[in-house]
């Protein structure tokens, strides 16, 4: 047991995705999973194991934001020996050519959070992807014909800004879309030596007048996701 995962040492695997939302990690294990157990409900933050294509793997809701999902990925590693982490959420489309619906790979992401700065003060660390996760990401992707983007993200620490004209401006400078987790998730894993990836749908554009989609849509979208987050680590 971890403060906040209440799984006992071997029920969780050491591949697993990791949903902000909690109900989403439930909808994974019920839709995907074989045999599947739950082994976490402190704080609602659910989490379950089971088999996917014959292979054992996890899926453990993280929360928003950078010092949610930073708790979870601590004590997953620490604790629990968790070596490939693949995150898997939605993001706010920045850049004209991406669009609702797309699937956006994180390369690296930038951030406002201070949590960087107070570790490496002068420094502008710069949080990325594990290559093979990646890679094989972008391959399996490719084949299922999804509308794809690998590139930089903005891992924020507010939602709502008073004012949105550094976003645009990021997205001048290349960022596609942002979130609010990566950079945590990415920094993490390369303290402690495993390998994690951020995989993303956009769920809305900040600056586009995009029609909306319809949940049907949507929820394809996401199962995409899936399809992709899981086959990338079982790979
Ligand atoms: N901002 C931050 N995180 C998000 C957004 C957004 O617009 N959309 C989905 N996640």
């Amino acid at each position: 047991m971890s403060i906040h995962i209440e799984a006992k040492h071997g029920e969780i695997a050491d591949r697993i995705l990791l949903p902000g939302d909690p109900l989403r990690a439930r909808y994974i294990a019920e839709t995907y999973l074989d045999n599947s157990f739950q082994y976490n409900s402190v704080r609602g933050m659910l989490g379950f194991t089971g088999t996917y294509k014959g292979k054992r793997i996890s899926v453990q809701g993280t929360g928003m934001g950078i010092p949610s999902i930073s708790i979870y990925v601590n004590e997953l590693i620490r604790s629990y020996d968790v070596k490939k982490l693949i995150r898997v959420g939605t993001c706010g489309g920045v850049r004209a050519d991406v669009h609702v619906r797309d699937v956006i790979l994180a390369m690296s992401s930038a951030t406002d959070s201070a949590v960087n700065h107070s570790l490496f003060p002068n420094i502008d660390y710069a949080p990325t992807a594990d290559f093979a996760l990646l890679h094989e990401a972008y391959r399996i992707g490719s084949k299922l014909k999804v509308p794809l983007h690998a590139g930089s993200i903005l891992s924020a620490d507010v939602f709502y800004r008073d004012s949105m004209d550094i976003v645009k401006k990021l997205g001048e400078y290349g960022i596609l879309a942002v979130e609010m987790e990566t950079s945590a998730l990415y920094t993490l894993a390369a303290k402690y030596g495993v390998q994690a990836l951020t995989i993303l749908t956009v769920s809305d554009h900040i600056f586009s007048d995009e029609p909306d989609t319809t949940a049907a849509e949507r929820q394809t979208t996401f199962n995409d996701m899936i399809k992709i987050a899981l086959d990338t680590a079982i790979a």
